[in-house]
């Protein structure tokens, strides 16, 4: 998968608006009705970057995302000038990934030529669904039109670009997702993001669900949904690499993989995580949601951070365990002995291959197998046990 996994420390930047709020979502993200004043913003990203790299010192960014919310409800001038101040404290090495999450609306697609002149090479595109019932459903604000015609103008403006789908949506069945997929594929160069619907506590959704008024499908239709996605996806040259992520090999999101390879990266804005390594520990930082009160805490302090825990040998091994085994390439049990100071369960290791849940492959690495991954969640809790 290309890139020295050593090397890799990305910087994931969170812009918190959004233009109406999407009935599935519990992300950090925020409606205001008044003008954000974003040259505030840009001057409070900058401070928080500046402090990040006073504490941590000089670091080589492999890459950067910037994330949401709605980053492309951002002028690119602000853009520019938060890229500016993560390559001011910062060395960006030169194929560094730049990556910025679009709501593929026709407004925000005429600012793609914007963002690739402040430095962005890649996008990623919220389609979610390819007709227009399902974008109602979902609370979206574009048509599937617009989406496909805001995919095409990230296909002229950028070398790279992925978009995201939502599957196991109410009343649909292997047949139509099938077809959807197919379609999608056909608009995807080179990587998808292809999530299962999940009912978030506190969201619309979830009082809907609660109530019977919304409809997903079971268990078994889940199973089916989540066989044709891979079983497609793999014919037509874009296999999972990730529980939820597809993509040409050598094409995965290298930001991604920087999360779930365990590597290191600064978390900057309203409601970012980071994983930082400081004197050879490892620091779990997470900082304020609300974005004006970051702002404030910036302002007053340099920072917006709420959380700064060190990790124990045991927790950051757990953490390798539940990052790395979403990934097709799985984890190298001998990193997991020299994070947690023991080696995971021999026993367990061999029943679950029994089971047919993970493999071991000739080079010694575990992998969660095909069959493995639709009870993911239990695999790991097996193994962290
Ligand atoms: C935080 S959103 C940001 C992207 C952008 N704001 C958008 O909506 O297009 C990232 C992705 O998470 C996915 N997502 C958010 N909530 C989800 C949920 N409850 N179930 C499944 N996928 C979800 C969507 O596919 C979305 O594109
Ligand atoms: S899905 Fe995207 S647009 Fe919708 S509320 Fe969440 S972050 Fe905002």
């Amino acid at each position: 998968m290309g890139a020295d996994p050593d090397k890799a420390f990305g910087v994931y930047v969170h812009w918190p608006f959004c233009l109406s709020k999407c009935p599935y979502c519990d992300f950090n993200s925020h409606v205001r009705h008044a003008a954000i004043d974003e040259a505030r913003f840009a001057r409070a990203f900058a401070r928080e970057i500046a402090a990040t790299a006073a504490r941590i010192g000089p670091r080589d960014v492999s890459s950067i995302f910037l994330g949401g919310g709605t980053p492309s409800l951002m002028q690119p001038s602000t853009v520019g000038a938060i890229l500016d101040a993560i390559g001011k404290h910062w060395r960006v090495t030169p194929d560094a990934e730049v990556s910025l999450e679009a709501n593929p609306t026709s407004v925000e697609a005429t600012r793609f030529r914007g963002y690739r002149a402040a430095g962005v090479n890649r996008v990623s595109l919220g389609v979610q669904a390819l007709d227009d019932a399902s974008l109602k459903t979902l609370g979206r604000l574009h048509t599937a039109q617009e989406a496909m015609d805001a995919v095409a103008i990230a296909r002229s403006a950028f070398d790279r670009y992925s978009f995201d789908l939502i599957y196991a949506r109410p009343g649909q069945t292997p047949a139509m997702w099938e077809a959807e997929l197919r379609r999608a594929i056909g608009e995807a160069a080179e990587h998808l993001s292809l999530y299962q619907l999940t009912i978030e506590a506190e969201t619309p959704f979830f009082a809907l669900h609660r109530a019977g008024k919304l409809q997903t499908p079971d268990e078994s239709a889940s199973r089916a949904l989540y066989d044709v996605t891979q079983s497609v996806c793999a014919e037509l040259g874009l296999p999972a690499y990730e529980i939820s992520n597809h993509a040409r090999p050598g094409a995965e999101c290298k930001h991604n993989l920087v999360y779930w390879r365990g590597q290191e990266y600064a978390g900057i804005g309203p409601g970012a995580h980071g994983r930082l390594d400081i004197g050879g520990t490892r620091y779990a930082i997470a900082t304020e949601k609300r974005p004006e009160s970051w702002m404030m805490r910036v302002e007053a302090t340099g920072t917006g951070v709420i959380t700064d825990d060190r990790l124990n040998s045991e927790e950051r091994a757990d953490e390798f365990l539940l990052m790395g085994l979403r990934l097709a390439e799985g984890i190298d049990p001998r990193r997991y002995q020299a994070l947690a100071g023991r080696s995971l369960d021999p026993s367990r290791i061999a029943l679950l291959c029994a089971e047919g849940a993970i493999a071991v492959d000739a080079d010694g690495r575990l992998r969660v197998t095909q069959a493995g991954f639709p009870v993911l969640d239990a695999v790991v809790a097996d193994l962290a046990a």
